[in-house]
């Protein structure tokens, strides 16, 4: 707790600025300058993927397999905290870094120093974690355009900030009743043709229907709305897309809301004046409850390409019809142009979570191929080339059977980003074998009908005991694995493929010097030969770059590598923006880790049937911000540990939980959701687990107490 509040503070610190007041021409990029600048200023990265094509391919070769060894620290500086994912993906403009934390506070940083040039906090109401489906706040970055940098916020709204003084210029709700409850942005933000482009996140939390909106750069004005599902067909139809889209639903799903939310990959295409939006997956996940005997549900986990002057549709692919899995589309997309057939075929590159990697005409949507990028696949066979279709495997059907399925829910490769070598028609990228139990929700299959609820369980995929009893009968869970590897997506082969240790890393970005950078799950940023994949340096940080991101730039003729490090529960630091370079000598210092020790605890007796029912309703209730207790999980978290609880903040517990009383603090209302009595089974598996850990805490200084004795005896 006492980082979120030193977290507080420091934000409302007074801006240290004098370099914004002479700079008066920062953010001066357009199309044009975008659309060049991976040949006219290769040391540049002005856009989210790097240039409207998205290839996050450096031309830089300063930095080379011969000399990645001399790697080393530029600067650091953090700009979050434990408590949040640092996911962004940092831009360099004129040698300015602008960069957000996971409460979507910017900031403008002088790319060679690490020097704050200004800061603009949002002022995110942190109540919108409870609609945060993957743990706590994150924020993949701003875009800039024409004087402006915008930035999608947490709690939903999209603000336009000056480029020279960090000033708020505009700032809107972006939405609007007919995307249903509200939402998170998380992605970040697209500037091209003189409009912005946002989508939203939140899918997974009760009644959502996605869309992507243009707003106009300058005056922040709706340009148009694109529906990405239908809504209630009883009601005028917004664009002619959703007619054609309704024919594909079933039964009552506007009811559900559908899901669909484009929360991440947005790319912008001047070749066809054209936006292809990534879109996310359905909701609820299982097709049975969503749109029960209906068909494809468009425009779920598709790729949907928009004229950016009209919002009219141009062309749609679907990379899982009928999503069943959580298999969104909303990875990131890459262009390029590939040879295929004797012909340059102008190509649109997605590893979607399904497993198979689809190259796509970005004229007309024409499949072109669409192999698997990893052997963990059971939910499909392969996809038809001649019905453009995934063949869904008919032994792997969780409705009638409950099973492991891979790939999971986090997807084969999920949003982390890729980096496409034009010229070798190689995609580097990172993904992971990790299954997935699936099954239908307990009272879904009891009484065929299915609640909503706001937060977590509008998956129904099974909740608590269910679940878990369902998963003691099945067979031991697959063995996870991830591995880094150089894809041709034409033949289906790896260049190269390495094993990598961690099972969740970052992002990749490789470079023409013949280098590839890696933050890595473990905590190191790995460098890698892009000829073999052989490691050549990395630098260990006490964090973890799980989920982060990395990209390269060069001022001064001086090449920079720059990633984030997360925190993580044994450092009391985090969200912290590293930069490296050649012969760089600067030295990375955080606190020294403190174990916590488990406060006293109150002496309540409760039953072991409390206890039970209190470790359910903590997992389904609690744990997405207060982190899984007594089950081993990587994800950092938002809240404090509540095995941390003081005997004063026990008594005050059913205030917090069910009378709101901490509510704009981030803690949610859940007077509605449980009851007095299932409070205090919370309060039991809580106490329990505290007591345990307290006792395991003792028992080890106990240890160390005589050890160190024995060896004085001995000495
Ligand atoms: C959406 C995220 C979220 C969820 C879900 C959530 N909490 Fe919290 N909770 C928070 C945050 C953030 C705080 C810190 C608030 C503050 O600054 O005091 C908090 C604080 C608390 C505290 C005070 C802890 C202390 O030591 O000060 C208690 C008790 C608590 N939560 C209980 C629960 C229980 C029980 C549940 C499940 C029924 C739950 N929370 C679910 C976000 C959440």
């Amino acid at each position: 707790m006492k980082s979120l509040l030193l977290l507080f503070a420091c934000l409302y610190l007074p801006l240290s600025s004098a370099m914004a007041a002479e700079n008066t021409d920062a953010g001066n990029v357009d199309d044009a300058r975008i659309i060049n600048s991976p040949e006219v200023e290769p040391g540049s990265w002005l856009t989210y993927g790097q240039s409207y094509k998205e290839q996050r391919f450096s031309p830089l070769t300063q930095i080379t397999p011969d000399n990645a060894d001399q790697l080393g620290l530029a600067w650091s500086k953090q700009i979050g905290d434990y408590n949040m994912r640092m996911q962004g993906t940092p831009l360099m403009v004129d040698g300015v870094m602008y960069v957000t934390n996971g409460w979507s506070v910017v900031y403008a940083l002088d790319a060679t120093t690490g020097e704050e040039i200004w800061r603009y906090d949002p002022e995110v109401d942190r109540s919108y974690i409870r609609l945060a489906c993957c743990g706590p706040a994150h924020n993949r970055g701003v875009a800039v355009y024409e004087g402006k940098i915008y930035v999608g916020t947490f709690d939903g709204r999209l603000i336009a900030i000056d480029a020279n003084s960090g000033e708020e210029i505009w700032d809107i709700d972006t939405w609007i009743p007919e995307g249903l409850g509200r939402f998170n942005i998380t992605g970040a933000p697209r500037a091209a043709a003189g409009k912005v482009y946002i989508g939203q996140g939140s899918g997974e939390s009760g009644r959502r229907r996605g869309y992507v909106t243009a707003y106009d750069a300058e005056t922040g004005e709706v340009d148009w709305h694109f529906f990405l599902v239908p809504g209630d067909p009883n009601e005028p139809f917004e664009h002619p897309a959703m007619e054609l889209a309704a024919q594909t639903w079933g039964g009552e799903w506007w009811k559900y809301g559908g899901g669909g939310t484009a929360w991440n990959s947005l790319v912008y295409d001047e070749e066809f004046n054209s936006l292809y939006i990534g879109v996310g997956n359905g909701a609820p996940w299982p097709r049975e409850i969503r749109s029960p005997g209906a068909g494809d549900d468009l425009f779920l986990s598709s790729i949907v390409s928009v004229d950016v002057d009209t919002g009219r549709m141009n062309w749609f692919y679907q990379t899982t019809p009928g999503d069943n899995w959580d298999y969104s589309s909303a990875m990131d997309m890459a262009l390029g142009e590939i040879e295929f057939g004797g012909e340059m075929r102008k190509v649109l590159l997605q590893a979607p979570k399904n497993g198979f990697f689809y190259v796509i005409d970005r004229e007309d949507g024409e499949l072109l191929r669409a192999l698997p990028y990893t052997e963990g696949i059971t939910w499909a066979t392969r996809v038809d080339m001649e019905t453009g279709r995934p063949v869904e495997n008919p032994d792997v059907v969780y409705e009638a059977n409950p099973q492991w399925i891979l790939p999971a829910n986090s997807g084969a490769h999920n949003w982390e980003p890729q980096s496409w070598d034009n010229e070798l028609g190689l995609m580097y990228f990172y993904y992971h074998d990790i299954a997935n139990f699936y099954s239908l929700d307990e009272t879904f299959v009891e009484t065929g009908e299915y609640e909503i609820r706001e937060r977590g369980l509008s998956l129904g995929w099974g909740e608590g005991e269910y679940r878990r009893r369902l998963i003691e009968e099945a067979d031991p869970r697959p063995e996870s694995a991830a591995f880094i590897g150089a894809f041709d997506p034409i033949t289906g082969t790896y260049k190269w493929r390495q094993p990598l240790e961690s099972i969740y890393n970052g992002g990749v970005v490789a470079t023409r010097g013949g280098v590839l950078f890696h933050p890595e799950g473990t905590g190191e940023l790995v460098v890698r030969d892009t000829e073999s994949g052989q490691a050549l340096w990395h630098f260990k940080t006490p964090g973890t770059f799980r989920s982060t991101s990395v990209m390269t730039y060069q001022v001064d003729n001086i090449q920079y590598v720059a990633t984030m490090m997360n925190g993580n529960r044994t450092i009391d630091t985090g969200g912290t923006v590293l930069v490296f370079k050649l012969d760089g000598d600067e030295t990375l210092s955080v606190p020294e880790i403190v174990e916590a020790q488990i406060p006293q605890q109150p002496d309540d007796e409760f039953s072991s049937e409390q206890y039970r029912q209190g470790d359910t309703l903590y997992h389904a209730q609690c744990a997405s911000c207060h982190g899984g207790i007594g089950i081993p999980s990587e994800v950092a978290i938002v809240a404090p540990d509540l095995r941390q609880m003081t005997l004063d903040t026990h008594s005050e517990m059913a205030n917090i939980v069910l009378g709101g009383s901490r509510a704009q603090l981030g803690m949610p209302d859940f007077e509605e959701a449980i009851s007095a009595d299932q409070l205090e089974a919370i309060r039991a598996f809580i106490v329990t687990q505290a007591r345990q850990l307290k006792q395991w805490q003792e028992d080890r200084q106990a240890e160390e107490e005589a050890a160190n004795r024995e060896a004085l005896d001995r000495a």
